[in-house]
């Protein structure tokens, strides 16, 4: 297994987000190769080569979907989807906190292969720090001729232009980033068309999150052919993953996709917080289909392995639950988020996250029915495919996972009027 980083590669101190500090460790010297010696079809055919798949959720190869753009469109956009609002996801924020400098060759190299004159970042709102580091690394850049007119003295120009938002999660899917950025409500659109054909301004675009397009410029530093070496078969390079809840070191830890699940949990985060026992593990972010513990065993942290186990790889936040907590108050948890989060464009997810909240709900508080779960299943099926954008799939794909998987803990909680854990979420 390689130990290879396209992150965690230097010693965070207390100015390396700055350009000097990216400089010194070979950072721009990429967009210099790029702009210097390559064509834009260069730089996407290495892209493409290096089998890099998106790192926002859906993990879409990027060099296919820059090919579905039409390069010859008078105008195309670049949207850097930094909007970060998945529970149990907090990678992005370490790349504008600790390497600001390093997304912004990333979109300036996808910018350079795309044609692109227009970039956005739109930033997550509740995000201060990277704020700041990502204004004042831009005002580097464009102090240091990287960014805006003529970059580098050759015919390429790019502005990047710093959009926040405002608080909600479904500003992360991208055509309600695209509706948002317009100025309009935030309601996602309906595809197709897809964003490649017709996105913002109806001009074709690419959104591309943040750690993707971070990853860009090792990708042209080394070739696509040596990041498609690191890492899994057919999903190659390495990820940020956050780990969070019941662990003894949460934080974030890059590794390469294939390593073990267990690995990380056990070994990098140390295990279980007070030598408890796993109870279960969501392996990519809230939305991702719960695992209990002796069902991750041969996991490895790539889209095909956590596939077969049932579960999505999604965003790379690793939520594990220890032993002793209560999986009705947990969903509870869960169904609030949704239910507050849905847009209400669309009746099935706007109707549904909130009777499937109300439901738990009644059930934590004791006044659970017999008929409610099948009530709660009932209503994940009327969600599931039948709405604008993938939230109404995420509201409901927790809601299906912890019904299958502990059951016994709902119903004993409807039986009972109380939780079979004493209602514990901390441990
Ligand atoms: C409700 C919802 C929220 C999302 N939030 C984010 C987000 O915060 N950041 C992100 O990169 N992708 C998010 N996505 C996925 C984006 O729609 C899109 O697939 C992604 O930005 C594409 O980038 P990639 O190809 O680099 O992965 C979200 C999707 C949905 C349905
Ligand atoms: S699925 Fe939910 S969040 Fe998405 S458009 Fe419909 S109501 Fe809005």
């Amino acid at each position: 297994m390689t130990e290879a980083r396209v992150f965690f590669n230097f010693e965070v101190t207390a100015d390396s987000h700055t350009l000097a500090a990216y400089r010194r460790r070979g950072g721009y010297q990429a967009l210099e190769r790029a702009l210097y010696s390559l064509q834009p079809t260069g730089v996407e055919a290495e892209v493409t080569l290096s089998g890099l798949r998106g790192r926002g959720g859906a993990g879409f190869p990027t060099g296919k979907k820059w090919s579905f753009v039409d390069k010859a469109s008078p105008v195309v956009y670049l949207c850097c989807n930094a909007d970060e609002g998945e529970p149990g996801t907090f990678k992005d924020r370490w790349v504008f906190e600790q390497a600001p400098h390093q997304l912004i060759e990333g979109v300036l190299l996808a910018a350079y292969a795309l044609r692109v004159r227009h970039a956005f970042i739109y930033l997550r709102g509740e995000f201060d720090l990277p704020l700041r580091r990502l204004r004042a690394a831009l005002m580097e850049a464009q102090d240091a001729g990287l960014v805006g007119e003529r970059i580098l003295g050759t015919d390429f120009s790019c502005d990047i232009i710093v959009h926040r938002g405002a608080g909600a999660y479904v500003c992360g899917e991208e055509s309600s980033l695209l509706t948002s950025l317009e100025g309009f409500k935030a309601y996602p659109r309906n595809k197709p068309p897809f964003p490649a054909v017709k996105g913002l301004y109806q001009a074709p675009t690419v959104i591309n999150n943040v750690e993707t397009l971070a990853t860009v410029p090792w990708i042209i530093a080394h070739g696509g052919a040596a990041y498609a070496r690191l890492g899994a078969e057919k999903n190659s390079g390495t990820r940020l993953f956050g780990i969070s809840g019941h662990v003894e070191r949460p934080g974030l830890y890059e590794r390469p996709t294939g390593y073990p699940l267990k690995m990380i949990i056990f070994d990098d985060a140390g295990g279980i917080r007070g030598g408890k026992p796993l109870k279960a593990v969501i392996p990519g972010g809230s939305s991702t289909p719960i695992l209990k513990a002796a069902e991750i065993d041969g996991i490895t942290l790539d889209a095909e392995s956590v596939a077969a186990a049932g579960s999505m790889l999604g965003s790379g936040g690793i939520i594990v639950i220890a032993e002793g907590t209560c999986m009705v108050r947990l969903l509870q948890v869960l169904s609030r988020f949704y239910r507050h989060e849905s847009c209400g464009q669309c009746t099935p997810c706007r109707e549904g996250s909130a009777w499937m909240d109300k439901i738990v709900g009644r059930i934590v508080a004791g006044n659970g029915d017999k008929g409610d779960l099948e009530r709660l299943e009932s209503i994940t099926r009327g969600i599931m495919g039948n709405t604008v954008c993938a939230l109404g799939d995420a509201a409901s794909m927790p809601v299906v996972s912890f019904l299958r998987k502990f059951r016994e803990e709902f119903e004993y909680y409807i039986e009972h009027g109380r939780s079979m854990n004493g209602g514990r979420l901390e441990i």
